[in-house]
């Protein structure tokens, strides 16, 4: 346990006597009425959270006995199971919780009432009261109705069979090895009691480049494999999606073509998924990279993604199946010298014109800017801009482009900043919040998906704090109204306890993190200065004669990406107004986002009154200085954090220390030597 592996569900027994005390009153007992699978679930982490915490095993008492008026004892199960459960409807509407939400319910006579219209409600019920627990929260007078605010809460793992995980830093798959799956699954089962304690319901387990082995997962040589994995993430209440390869008919099927209107290959394809569904009743669907850095797709025969995406939606929606087909669709071979293709513009000019094509059972995943989960980027404006289109928001847990979790850069900040964002699509109050969930534009489903950031690192993520952004997101995905304050405090309580000095300093090394991280790393949105391919570490230039459609164009004058309507590549005009005027007006575009926006000269004084070039020392300057103090705040908590995880994450922040030193100088020394402006406090540049 000290070494992570439980994350934020050790269940650390509880020090403060008259809490335990106080707990225990409620929590003598426990009912758990019925018994399907999920219910089982529920039932055995109650308790086994309760006995852990609080030191006393709960009697699994039988319903009659509580019927008789047995005190302090915690009532599960689902509404209309059990006349125990029907004061309740005195309450709380049971028929507007749907499929997942819940109540939590404390009453007079000391009992606690866990309780939803399903079953898999009432196991999200059993998670969120252990957390009251673990937070040390009163348990006296609850009154919890929880409706999640997302309906798809999905993480995309991009796993490949041989083992290897595409942008993991945490070590190899948990799932695959060898090109087969890992027989033992046990580690598959403590991975969906995570995402369970979190609300996830739904994952991919391989990597959207779907490779040669990867593609026979949906034959009968994988399937029953699959089939194994499903079962235990169907426990928890998560359902299996795939990730395939567009080009299955040819890669598998023994076809000669993947034209999506070949009647071979609708065929093809329809018995495909029956045959998933023959294995897999609940299976969820398919996720679909097509077009994209060189993965096949149905532009080679002359046919748009909604003709895609429609042939695979058909193929499962007889089942219930969906398809999650990606909007992450742009020219990679473009030339640098060419400077009117534009790649942020890319999957708006792809996608908006096929809006209102895609089948009920499509959503179009997004990725939250238009380039490619930079430190900073403009939020990507097909949100907003699609309105009859089922939409996910994906984002990147796994940490590529913010410091491979050797750097501590929580991203619930950033997260949040994007969930705020204001679309105007339909005036004032069109967040992307409103509009992923499907809200804003009356569509039945929507949701957010993001990349993993597990492997099998005995602590999972590699970096113990990085647990902290997949904590975060699942919590967000539910609602995206929690502070990351909150989520902070949250999820150092259930990790470390509750005592209040380990709490104040890593919350604060947390909240203050993102602001550290962007400070010494590219500038004022501009992005992409990293080294190529592994994308760790500075390289100014690194991706500036690419054919990536990556740039920064920094000369002797100035830098800085010309993205307006009046004199650039036109990507501001892809917003509602007023964002379009917003961004394209050199006085209002967000300091942030300057560089993103505009080309600029160095000597251009931004709002907060500082020059370009000034900025950019300073925020590197700062931002190392700033990376440093990290360690010394970690150092105080050396006696109060167990020693292996102290360990881990001391190790990490002196690396980090080090290397934003060499982000700082490096950073710093390119853009002397191009502007010639000297620092005006004369720190050392080389
Ligand atoms: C990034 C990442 C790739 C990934 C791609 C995607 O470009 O570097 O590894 O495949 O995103 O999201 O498809």
């Amino acid at each position: 346990a000290e070494s992570g592996y439980d994350c934020w569900l050790e269940y650390r027994h509880i020090e403060n006597a008259s809490l335990r005390e106080n707990y225990l009153k409620r929590c003598a007992s426990l009912a758990i009425i019925g018994g399907s699978p999920l219910l089982r679930t529920a039932g055995r982490e109650l308790a086994h959270a309760i006995s852990s915490m609080l030191g006393e095993n709960p009697k699994d008492e039988a319903v009659t006995l509580i019927d008789a008026g047995a005190k302090g004892t915690i009532i599960v199960g689902t509404y209309g199971s059990s006349r125990l459960l029907e004061p309740l409807a005195d309450v709380y509407r049971f028929d507007e919780l749907g499929e997942e939400g819940y109540i939590i319910h404390a009453s007079e006579d000391d009992c606690i009432y866990l309780s939803a219209a399903s079953d898999k409600g009432v196991l999200y019920a059993v998670f969120h009261f252990i957390r009251l627990l673990q937070t040390g929260q009163s348990i006296e007078s609850l009154r919890i109705c929880e409706v999640p605010r997302n309906g798809l809460r999905m993480i995309n793992h991009w796993d490949n069979m041989d083992g290897s995980i595409e942008r993991g830093y945490a070590g190899k798959s948990i799932f695959f090895k060898d090109g087969r799956f890992i027989p033992d699954m046990s580690r598959i089962r403590d991975y969906a009691r995570l995402l369970a304690s979190v609300a996830i319901n739904a994952v991919t387990i391989n990597n959207v480049n779907v490779h040669r082995q990867e593609s026979r997962l949906i034959t009968d040589e994988f399937l029953p494999d699959v089939a194994k994995a499903a079962a235990i993430f169907r426990d928890y209440g998560i359902r299996l999606y795939l990730s395939v390869n567009f080009a299955s008919t040819i890669e598998i099927g023994g076809l000669n073509t993947a034209d999506p209107l070949d009647p071979d290959v609708t065929a093809w394809w329809k018995e495909a998924a029956a045959n998933i569904y023959r294995y897999i009743p609940d299976f969820g669907g398919f996720l679909v990279k097509a077009d994209s850095e060189f993965r096949p797709g149905p532009f080679t025969y002359g046919r748009n993604h909604a003709d895609g995406a429609n042939m695979l939606a058909d193929a499962v929606a007889p089942f219930g199946g969906a398809v999650i087909w990606r909007c992450f669709v742009y020219n990679c071979l473009q030339d640098w010298r060419d400077r009117k293709t534009d790649r942020a513009r890319a999957a708006y000019d792809h996608f908006m014109p096929l809006d209102g094509l895609f089948r009920d059972n499509v959503m179009l995943q997004i990725k939250n800017g238009p380039m490619d989960f930079q430190v900073r980027e403009p939020v990507s404006p097909l949100f907003g801009g699609l309105t009859q289109t089922n939409q996910l928001l994906e984002l990147q847990i796994t940490q590529e482009y913010t410091g491979q979790q050797r750097h501590l850069c929580y991203l619930v900040p950033q997260w949040k900043e994007v969930f705020d964002f204001d679309t105007y699509a339909r005036g004032e109050r069109s967040t992307i919040a409103e509009v992923a969930s499907g809200r804003l534009f009356g569509r039945e489903s929507g949701g957010i998906a993001a990349v993993s950031n597990i492997g099998d690192d005995r602590n999972w993520t590699g970096h113990v704090l990085a647990q902290a952004n997949w904590h975060g997101y699942a919590r967000l995905a539910w609602d995206p109204g929690l502070s990351a304050e909150q989520l902070a405090s949250e999820w150092i309580r259930m990790t470390f306890g509750l005592a209040a000095e380990p709490e104040r300093v890593v919350k604060d090394m947390l909240l203050s993190s993102y602001d550290i991280y962007e400070a010494y790393t590219a500038p004022l949105g501009v992005g992409w200065m990293v080294n190529p391919n592994h994308h760790y570490g500075p390289n100014v230039d690194g991706y500036e004669y690419s054919k990536w459609g990556t740039y920064h164009y920094a000369d002797c004058h100035g830098m800085g990406v010309d993205r307006t309507v009046r004199s650039g590549t036109g990507y501001a005009g892809q917003y509602h107004g007023p964002v379009v005027e917003r961004y394209e007006s050199l006085a209002d575009c967000p300091d942030e986002l300057l560089l993103f926006f505009h080309h600029v000269p160095y000597a251009h004084v931004l709002k907060s009154g500082k020059t370009v070039i000034q900025h950019i020392y300073d925020a590197h300057f700062g931002g190392a200085d700033r990376a440093a103090e990290l360690v010394a705040k970690w150092d105080s908590l050396a006696s109060r954090i167990d020693a292996d995880r102290f360990g881990q994450v001391r190790e990490r922040l002196v690396h980090q220390a080090e290397h934003a030193c060499e982000w700082r100088d490096m950073i710093n020394t390119y853009f002397y030597r191009k502007s010639g402006i000297a620092d005006e406090q004369g720190r050392v540049i080389y």
